[in-house]
């Protein structure tokens, strides 16, 4: 795992095992084309067992952009059938990343624009720095989002903003995505990583378990309500038959840090 080599992707995994995923076609603002989507599939992939890695960043590379979007300079042959293809192929690698089973946070260095809006989409979290610029600008293009935007985007910040942003394809500043609660922080650009480093520290200090279990019971806070319940009760379950259940109790008795090992 750490010695993976992409074209597209620069992974760095830390001693606490913090990976930085860096989308890496600073020449194109870092859009999505196949490469960059099937890289990102194999490395989480192999992210989701390999215990060296327990949370991540992706980032794109260079001061402007984040992901400017999936790579318009494919667009031109899509179909219907292959269009939908397209749109399928994204939507499986992005619920791939919002199934990892570790926190996934999205660090935004500038334009996240259609498929970069929508992988920040399909990260846990999302962080900004203070000139990142987020948009649904596929109406402008004649299409709309097709990695996950039209569902994500209305469950994350409701329906009438979502509304707006994919019909009227708008730019929005971070301030504003701050607001509407599509990012959780801003930073100067110079604190970005540094910010996003400290959220997932906070997170894979507690009991990777229960992250896990927490991570899957809020996928479910998009079903009914009493299915969701259900859920919930379930994988509490789950949580309190793991070792390290007791030793948060235990710690917390004992007035001491617990010492989680994931089992
Ligand atoms: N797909 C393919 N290439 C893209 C791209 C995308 N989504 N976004 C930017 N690029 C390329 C540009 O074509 C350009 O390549 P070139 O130097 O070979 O001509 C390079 O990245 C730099 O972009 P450029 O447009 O020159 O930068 P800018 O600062 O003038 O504008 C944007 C930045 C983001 C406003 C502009 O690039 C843009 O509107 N991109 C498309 C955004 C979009 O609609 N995304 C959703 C797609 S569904």
């Amino acid at each position: 795992m750490l010695f993976m080599v992409y074209s597209t992707l620069l992974i760095d995994v830390d001693s606490d095992g913090i990976a930085i995923v860096t989308i890496d076609r600073p020449s194109k603002l870092n859009a999505l084309n196949a490469e960059v989507l099937s890289e990102l599939d194999d490395w989480f992939v192999i992210a989701r067992d390999d215990s060296a890695v327990r949370g991540v960043i992706i980032t794109g590379s260079g001061p402007k952009s984040f992901v400017a979007g999936a790579d318009i300079a494919k667009f031109k042959d899509l179909s219907r059938e292959t269009g939908k293809g397209f749109a399928e192929k994204g939507q499986a690698v992005f619920n791939r990343i919002e199934n990892l089973g570790k926190p996934v946070i999205a660090a935004v260095n500038g334009f996240a624009l259609g498929g970069g809006c929508e992988l920040a989409l399909a990260c846990h979290l999302r962080v900004a720095s203070d000139n990142a610029r987020f948009a649904q600008p596929e109406v402008n293009l004649g299409i709309l989002p097709g990695y996950g935007g039209t569902q994500r985007l209305p469950r994350l910040v409701g329906k009438g903003i979502a509304t707006e942003l994919i019909l009227t394809g708008a730019m929005i500043s971070a301030e504003r995505a701050h607001e509407i609660g599509l990012v959780n922080h801003v930073f100067p650009p110079e604190g970005l990583l540094e910010g996003a480093k400290k959220l997932v520290a906070s997170i894979i200090s507690k009991a990777p378990i229960a992250v896990a279990l927490s991570l899957e019971a809020l996928g479910g806070s998009d079903t009914p309500l009493a299915d969701g319940l259900r859920l919930e009760a379930e994988l509490f379950g789950q949580a309190c038959a793991t070792a390290d259940f007791q030793e948060g109790v235990d710690a917390f008795l004992e007035k001491r840090k617990a010492d989680f090992k994931g089992k």
